[in-house]
């Protein structure tokens, strides 16, 4: 089922605007864990990320390609990394009745983006719909899917005024390899201080618009203000990071310091659409460091 330019135009005034949309694309990402336990290897975890779930920023359709993509991946663990709605809370309501047909073998885990909170009761509303359909919503929590082994971390977001890296990542024994889920890839730069075998993210869209040398578009144009007037460059600076400061992550894999992070691309879409930057399911395959061999 192809989407490749098709127009989805939203119902509601706002945005009605019609968006550019491309196919979604699974990438599949190979991750080794040093400690990872050899009976839990290889684990594979599938991703998804930013619905925007509102009438106006996903279609139904690439939704439900994306829910049957990952069912067909067979997944041990699904993590979903934030960005349920975008304002309202109530469309989580009908976004619930796709994600309860999510499948794997240790289940559903999420965290909240900075979306899933802006409204009042917005955080309690989609939290308490995604709960009711069995996943499990991390916030500044730890849960243990595949046991005491490999820990799944979900801390609140980046903006929150709740993100709580010291509380929570200091009661897990140092030795013991660690999953955390984090919608803000900025969050990467205070996690550095914990061992973070695997961070998952998500919140850029990968920029949503991409340039045929494979670079994000707020990336470049935070790049080209050196050379522009310096009024110019504020206002561009500004606006570029706005999203997030660190735009070398858009999207894929990174090593930062010894940790490792992997940003998901999402499946929502804000105007004026994507361009070479379809929306994603990420398949990462977790190999034990001595399996990977
Ligand atoms: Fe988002």
């Amino acid at each position: 089922m192809s989407l490749t330019n098709q127009r989805f135009v939203g119902s509601t005034q706002q945005e009605l605007a019609p968006l550019r949309l491309e196919p979604l694309k699974v990438e599949r990402q190979s991750i080794t864990i040093p400690g990872l336990p050899a009976q839990l290897a290889p684990l594979t975890i599938a991703q998804l990320s930013d619905f925007h779930y509102d009438d106006t920023r996903l279609s139904e359709r690439l939704l439900i390609e994306a829910i049957a993509a990952a069912n067909a991946a067979h997944p041990d663990l699904v993590a979903l990394t934030g960005d349920f709605i975008t304002n309202a809370p109530t469309p989580i309501h009908r976004l619930t009745p796709h994600l309860s047909k999510l499948q794997s073998r240790y289940g559903v885990v999420a965290v909240l983006g900075n979306h899933d909170y802006y409204q009042h009761q917005a955080r309690t509303i989609v939290t308490e719909a995604l709960e009711r359909i069995g996943i499990t919503v991390l916030w500044n929590a730890i849960a243990y899917p595949f046991g005491e082994q490999f820990p799944v971390v979900g801390l609140a977001d980046l903006w929150s005024g709740d993100f709580q890296p010291v509380q929570v990542m200091g009661q897990l024994d140092p030795d013991i390899p660690r999953l955390v889920l984090s919608h803000n890839p900025d969050s990467a730069v205070p996690l550095r201080r914990w061992r973070v075998d695997l961070q998952l993210s998500g919140h850029t869209h990968g920029g949503q618009i991409v340039l045929p040398n494979g670079e994000a578009l707020p990336s470049f144009l935070l790049r080209l203000r050196q050379w522009l007037p310096r009024a110019i460059a504020r206002r561009f600076w500004k606006e570029c990071t706005k999203v997030i400061l660190h735009w070398e992550w858009s999207q894929g894999y990174h090593r930062v310091g010894s940790n490792q992070l992997y940003v998901n691309r999402g499946l929502g879409t804000y105007f004026p659409g994507r361009w070479r930057c379809p929306p994603e399911l990420t398949l990462l395959q977790l190999q034990s460091a001595n399996t990977s061999e």
